[in-house]
């Protein structure tokens, strides 16, 4: 048991914050830890008592518990190639990324870059990604392994591309197919482990893979599905040359039946409403990712055309499109982002939101409610000790907060990995990372 300020949400998704809260974790029936209880330590200590006796209650003063951030998108063997220059999209992938993720051939690179990335992950908040591997089937082995050892929830899979994609990471259609549902079979659902069926996006896989992709999405229904839509003009163009038939960008994965719940498109940028129904009638949700779309220019999800349609959607940080492993960095770029465009007055998204948006919405939108991303009864115990005096600057605005919106902008836009103090991952402290 805690006691701190604590940081939690409500069935609307709105913020509830306790100043003096508690935190109660401990073994569900399955032997998963779980909250046990959590809220005002005044309004519980009666309930503490009788249901804990003698229970132990640590504070930890100054301190804010919220849960574990989660990444909706983020691929690992791009850790390096954060902050490549390119003249967009496309040639992004050829000149950096795909040279790049060509080395993760070698098991031993691999694992190396996974504890690194694993390691970044802690150091952020980040608690649950969902998150591309390369094409090699041993880079998702390599990931998983690593994941597993620190008891992670965390969600991978192989890259398929068989077309347009040079030699070293294009695979040969039939074996990615193979290697997708061994890798299904060996990891889905192992410990805390789940498995994305994931087509890089239309242009580099052939129809027989889409389709094959699409069979086994059919097939192994609780298996998440990653890939990319309409991020960049030139990549949409291309589609449209590749898949003449198709009336959108966003149709040719529904084709091929890889539009269903536990779908997740990166970025939807150049969608229209017929996609985002689309989107809504299959239960599929797009993943927004504000500092990959600015650092190579794609352009600004709209955020008011998503909710006037309805599909779900959450924040990713799209390392290493994305600039950064910090969710608050990623909370502050979808703010800037949501300013574009809109032409009512106010806000753009509201610190709750966006707070929302990068756990408990982004857990939803994974279809993990009620698992991860939030502090209530029952949730798995993947949390945050923050510290909202880490830096001199924090120290300053976040004594000066006159109410809860003014402390979570204060974070959010001068918050960083320093403000994470501790993580717990399935209830345990994980061990510090070194700076
Ligand atoms: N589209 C296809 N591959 C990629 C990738 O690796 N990153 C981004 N941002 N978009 C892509
Ligand atoms: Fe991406």
């Amino acid at each position: 048991a805690y006691r701190s300020a604590l940081l939690r949400f409500n069935q609307q998704g709105q913020v509830l914050y306790d100043e003096d809260g508690v935190l109660v974790i401990g073994p569900d029936a399955t032997g998963r830890q779980v909250v046990q209880l959590a809220g005002d330590y005044g309004a519980l200590q009666a309930r503490l008592a009788s249901a804990f006796p003698g229970l132990a209650v640590t504070p930890l003063p100054g301190r804010i518990l919220a849960p574990g951030f989660v990444d909706l998108h983020i691929h690992y063997p791009q850790t390096d190639v954060i902050g490549s220059p390119a003249d967009g999209l496309l040639p992004w992938l050829e000149n950096y990324t795909f040279p790049h993720e060509s080395r993760f051939g070698d098991p031993a690179y691999a694992a190396e870059v996974a504890r690194f990335f694993l390691d970044e992950l802690q150091r952020n908040g980040v608690t649950t990604a969902l998150t591309f591997a390369t094409s090699h089937p041993s880079s998702v082995d390599a990931l998983m392994s690593e994941a597993r050892a620190r008891g992670l929830r965390l969600i991978a899979g192989k890259v398929l591309q068989d077309r347009h994609s040079p030699d070293g990471v294009r695979d040969e259609t039939e074996q990615s197919l193979i290697d997708t549902e061994t890798l299904i079979r060996k990891w889905h659902g192992v410990e805390r482990l789940g498995y994305a069926i994931t087509p890089r996006f239309a242009p580099t896989s052939s129809e027989r893979q889409l389709r094959g992709a699409g069979e086994l999405a059919a097939k192994y229904r609780d298996v998440w599905i990653q890939s990319h839509v309409a991020e960049n003009r030139e990549e949409i163009a291309w589609v449209h040359e590749l898949f003449p038939q198709s009336r959108s960008y966003l149709s040719v994965y529904e084709e091929f039946g890889l539009l269903r719940e536990r779908a997740v498109y990166a970025h939807c940028i150049h969608v229209d409403d017929a996609d985002r129904a689309l989107m809504r009638d299959r239960g599929a949700v797009a993943a927004v990712c504000p500092t990959s779309n600015l650092f190579l220019g794609s352009g600004f999800f709209d955020y008011a055309g998503a909710d006037r349609v309805g599909h779900g959607y959450g924040l990713a940080s799209d390392v290493g499109g994305g600039t950064s492993f910090s969710p608050f960095r990623t909370m502050l770029a979808a703010y800037y982002v949501g300013r574009e465009g809109v032409a009512k007055p106010g806000l753009s998204l509201s610190p709750q939101r966006l707070w929302w948006l990068h756990t408990a919405g982004a857990a939803q939108a994974l279809g993990l409610e009620g698992v991860i991303g939030n502090l209530q009864p029952g949730h798995e115990a993947d949390f945050l000790v923050l510290n909202p005096a880490a830096t001199p600057l924090l120290a300053r605005k976040t004594a000066q907060a006159r109410n809860l919106d003014e402390l979570l902008f204060a974070l959010i836009v001068l918050g960083d990995e320093r403000v994470v103090e501790r993580v717990a991952v399935n209830g345990a402290w994980a061990a510090p990372v070194p700076a």
